[in-house]
């Protein structure tokens, strides 16, 4: 097939790691017979020095008529003054809702030869397998807010609002409750709903949705804070989980530990219809950026995610995993998975790991 794939590599280490994502796509491209055009953009800190915003208009461009994209990372000290207006991770925010990308998958698993990187017990965490889906273009991240004189008279107050619609809630629900029959058909809904109105108005709607449209699959309700609990205590009894944007964004970084490094997830970010935007979940990584020591399978998992929910690339998907998986079993490690003092490989060398058995 034809593709187009915007590649935005960002701040800090993101061009190293969507370098070896763009070779991984590369290869993909040459084994299966496919044309994938690929050009890059800024966007974020980077974006910001140049052209004065987090998200260029050529980019936004770019991005809407692509069939994917691929995102390195934003942000980064230099851009981090908190009263500055123009931030880097504007940009990421300004994406995902001008293209609609509502949900957010989230897989965590803990792969057997990298159960000893975990900070957790191998019984708790071996055979961990959540996929997370977080809504990703409402709730706090989004509501009203704004900052006006104190009604205490001590100088300002700001607000930010949680806001859900049915609509919302609905069309997130769906997409796990989809996911969730074709893997152990089970879907844990997390909410706030013994505090927050509007999580009663999702729990509401979560079960609506379960009951009448997914009979099949079995559901549950947690509460947001014994959800952060069980995540580490009990991980395995999560299959699918389903939560609002700030609950998913705080408790996918608390998962991301269970596997011990945040530099093997991915994540894909899609919408009802149009390009989705796949991405480690890792962030920025100044303090390593430049160094070349990154570690870049979360992006190569995340082109398998693009190959896979964009491109609908099944076959191409699974062999990009597979050759991940396999690189692990052979040993290889970059150095936030390996142990103390063992061998360790540089980005760009595990990217050749990779491709070598692609
Ligand atoms: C994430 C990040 C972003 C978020 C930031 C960079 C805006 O933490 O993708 O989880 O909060 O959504
Ligand atoms: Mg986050």
């Amino acid at each position: 097939m034809d593709a187009k794939i915007v590649l935005l590599p960002g701040d800090g280490i993101g061009p190293e790691v969507v370098a070896e994502g763009q070779k991984v796509l590369n290869a993909v491209a040459a084994k299966f017979g496919h044309r994938f055009t690929m050009s890059s953009h800024p966007i974020g800190g980077i974006a910001i020095d140049e052209f004065g915003t987090a998200l260029p208009d050529a980019t936004l461009t770019a991005a809407r008529d692509s069939h994917a994209i691929l995102l390195g990372a934003v942000g980064g000290p230099k851009w981090d003054n908190p009263t500055a207006k123009v931030r880097p991770e504007q940009g990421l925010l300004k994406i995902r809702k001008e293209l609609g990308l509502f949900a957010n998958l989230r897989p965590i698993s803990v792969l057997p030869e990298l159960v000893a990187a975990s900070p957790l017990k191998p019984e708790i965490v071996s055979g961990v397998d959540i996929l997370f889906f977080r809504e990703l273009t409402g709730g706090l991240y989004f509501g009203e807010s704004g900052t006006r004189p104190a009604k205490d008279g001590s100088g300002e107050e700001s607000f930010s609002t949680m806001i859900y619609s049915t609509g919302e809630v609905e069309r997130i629900v769906r997409l796990a409750a989809q996911a969730a029959r074709g893997r152990k058909k089970k879907v844990t809904s997390v909410d706030k709903a013994n505090v927050l109105e509007v999580s009663r108005l999702w729990r509401r709607t979560f079960e609506r949705v379960m009951q009448t449209e997914f009979p099949d699959v079995q559901y549950e309700n947690i509460l947001v804070d014994a959800a952060a609990m069980y995540l580490i205590s009990k991980p395995r009894s999560f299959d699918v989980v389903v939560t609002e944007n700030m609950f998913g964004d705080i408790l996918t970084d608390e998962g991301s530990m269970l596997p011990g490094s945040m530099g093997m997830l991915p994540s894909a970010s899609i919408g009802s219809s149009g390009p989705g935007l796949y991405e480690p979940i890792h962030g920025s990584a100044p303090d390593i950026a430049g160094q070349g020591i990154a570690n870049p399978l979360a992006t190569i998992l995340a082109s398998a995610m693009l190959l896979r929910h964009s491109l609908k690339l099944e076959a191409e998907a699974v062999a990009v995993e597979q050759a991940v998986h396999k690189v692990l079993q052979e040993g290889y490690r970059t150095k936030d998975l390996a142990a103390k003092d063992a061998p360790w490989l540089k980005t760009a060398a595990m990217g050749e790991a990779v491709l070598k058995v692609l």
